[in-house]
């Protein structure tokens, strides 16, 4: 049974992406900070194929008792992730520091964790979550963007050295989705965002849900390295 790993899986996109790998059979380990309850309908359904752990990483986490309690993982992906709103010279060095924790350490740390055991299988599926807003000059978002761009960088670098073992890395880059951190946004920015966006609706979570199906695939072997926009048309 092929085993994957979800950060953030009581999230708006990760718990979707949490069920849908446990319909398909896989074994999930579901990562969760202040929401645990979120997943507790997963657990009950899918007893012999789930796990839920609770870990805040803003606490002072010992990795290598995490990687014990997760045990051996084929796949991860890193859907973990905090916003934050704050023009970029009024941002204070302590959110900063923290979205930079969250959004790019932590999803760099968690793959670096299981990259040994993937090497040595000569297999494994690597997914971060970038943003539209990496893409695009959104008033407000310095401290997100840069920590979401940082993740394209990291998706090519970690690609090219990972190619020769069977491991594939890509990102993901959701525009603005009908779940999850868009309950944080007023319904007039809402109105505002979809005037520039071509299909002029809120993306379905199902379509992040179905690519991340995709590239997690056996035979999505040569896919790696890449971007995938899933935003509705913006260029
Ligand atoms: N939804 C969108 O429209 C959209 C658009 C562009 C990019 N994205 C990206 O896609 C990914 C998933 O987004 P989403 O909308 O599902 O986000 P979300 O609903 O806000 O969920 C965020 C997840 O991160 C976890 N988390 C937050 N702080 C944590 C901490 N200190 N320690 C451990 N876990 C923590 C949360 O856990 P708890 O809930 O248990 O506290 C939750 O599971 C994110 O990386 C986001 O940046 C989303």
């Amino acid at each position: 049974m092929r085993r994957v790993l979800v950060s953030g899986a009581s999230g708006g996109l990760g718990i979707e992406i949490a069920e849908s790998l446990l319909n398909d059979g896989f074994y999930v380990v579901m990562l969760c900070n202040k929401n645990k309850s979120r997943l507790d309908s997963l657990l009950k359904r899918f007893p012999d194929q789930s796990r839920g752990i609770e870990v805040n990483f803003l606490d002072d986490v010992n990795y290598d008792t995490l990687k014990q309690e997760v045990g051996e993982v084929d796949s991860i992906i890193n859907c973990l992730g905090i916003s934050s709103s704050q023009i970029s010279w009024k941002i204070e060095k302590s959110q900063w520091d923290k979205v930079f924790d969250l959004n790019l350490n932590v999803p760099f740390r968690l793959a670096q964790l299981f990259i040994p055991e993937m090497r040595k299988k000569k297999f494994g599926r690597i997914l971060f979550f970038s943003s539209i807003v990496a893409q695009k000059g959104v008033v407000g978002t310095s401290a997100y963007s840069a920590s979401k761009s940082a993740l394209l960088g990291l998706t090519k670098t970690m690609s090219s050295e990972l190619a020769p073992s069977g491991i594939t890395v890509n990102c993901i880059s959701p525009g603005y989705m009908d779940k999850g951190m868009i309950s944080e946004v007023s319904d007039d920015f809402i109105s505002t965002i979809l005037d520039t966006v071509p299909s002029k609706s809120l993306g379905k979570s199902q379509n992040i849900v179905h690519a991340v199906s995709f590239l997690l695939d056996e035979k999505a072997d040569y896919l790696t390295g890449q971007s995938i926009n899933i935003n509705g048309g913006v260029i």
